[in-house]
């Protein structure tokens, strides 16, 4: 792969930080990545940009509220002063569970804020520089996006929303050269999940679930979105790729264990 120009959002963690480093390793011997890095923890945002500089790339941190309207397009003004950009990955993101009926209208309002407003003002903020390049815009959904999951509050309406958006950028910007996709992550473990795993039997009852046995790693979930961002994904767009490990293909309470000669009790 090229020298790579690209926006990652939510980078000061989990997912964000897993692609931030994925696309400096795989710019490493080619001229070296250029990346845009968002997130509101700062500190965090340096250790990380100073990491990847260690590795050839060049990082700005740009720390900011992305629930905020102005924040997208100063990431954007950001990428031009670096000369470009090719690709983005708007993977920030958060949140607030619970159920329907006690939720929050601020709650409400902050997640579609994060989740569908903030990738749709980038996208716009991004359009002109991924013109030029024929670049690839990445959305981080989850298969929360496509299958209810309580009590996910207005989380699974957020991604539901974020993964339409991606197929109305897909096709209003296809005329454009511009790819757009979301990476439906599965179960992931992040700082963002970090808690819930370390309750007792959490992490066994949930692996026992996947069927290729483990939840996922930031990892797993990047090097699809590399996937998507690269040349080898050059007629992909409009798609949503899932990366759960198998999950959101089983029903009922699927258990990898499961023998034909002793069905689940
Ligand atoms: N971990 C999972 O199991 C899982 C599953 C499906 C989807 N996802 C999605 O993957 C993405 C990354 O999640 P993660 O698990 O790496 O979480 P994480 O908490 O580890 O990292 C998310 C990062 O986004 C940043 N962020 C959150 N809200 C922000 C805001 N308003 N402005 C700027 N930065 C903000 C956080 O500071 C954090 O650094 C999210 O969109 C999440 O919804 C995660």
């Amino acid at each position: 792969m090229s020298a790579v120009r690209a926006i990652v959002t939510g980078a000061a963690r989990g997912i964000g930080r897993a692609i931030a480093l994925r696309l400096a390793r795989d710019a490493a011997d080619h001229g070296g990545a250029r990346l845009v890095l968002s997130d509101m923890h700062g500190d965090e945002l340096q250790v990380l940009a100073e990491e990847l500089r260690q590795m050839g790339a060049q990082a700005v941190p740009v720390v900011g509220d992305l629930s905020q309207s102005d924040a997208p397009l100063a990431l954007a003004q950001a990428a031009q002063a670096f000369g470009g950009l090719d690709a983005v990955a708007s993977n920030a993101g958060f949140g607030t569970f619970g159920l329907l009926l006690d939720y929050a209208i601020e709650d409400w309002d902050k997640i579609f804020a994060v989740h569908v407003r903030a990738p749709w003002l980038l996208a716009k903020a991004c359009h002109a520089e991924l013109k030029k390049s024929r670049g690839s815009f990445v959305i981080t959904a989850s298969i929360s996006g496509t299958h209810a999951t309580p009590p996910g509050g207005a989380y699974s309406a957020s991604k539901a929303a974020a993964i339409m958006l991606a197929r109305q950028l897909a096709v209003e910007w296809g005329p454009d050269g511009i790819r757009v996709n979301t990476v439906s992550p599965g179960m992931t473990l992040t700082p963002l999940t970090r808690d819930m795993y370390t309750r007792p039997g959490v992490l066994e009852q949930r692996e026992a679930r996947v069927p290729l046995g483990r939840v996922g790693q930031p990892q797993d979930i990047a090097n699809a979105v590399a996937f998507l961002m690269g040349p080898d994904a050059a007629y992909i767009s409009g798609t949503d790729l899932v990366v759960d490990g198998g999950l959101v293909n089983t029903l009922m309470a699927y258990n990898r264990s499961w023998k034909i000669d002793q069905p689940p009790s």
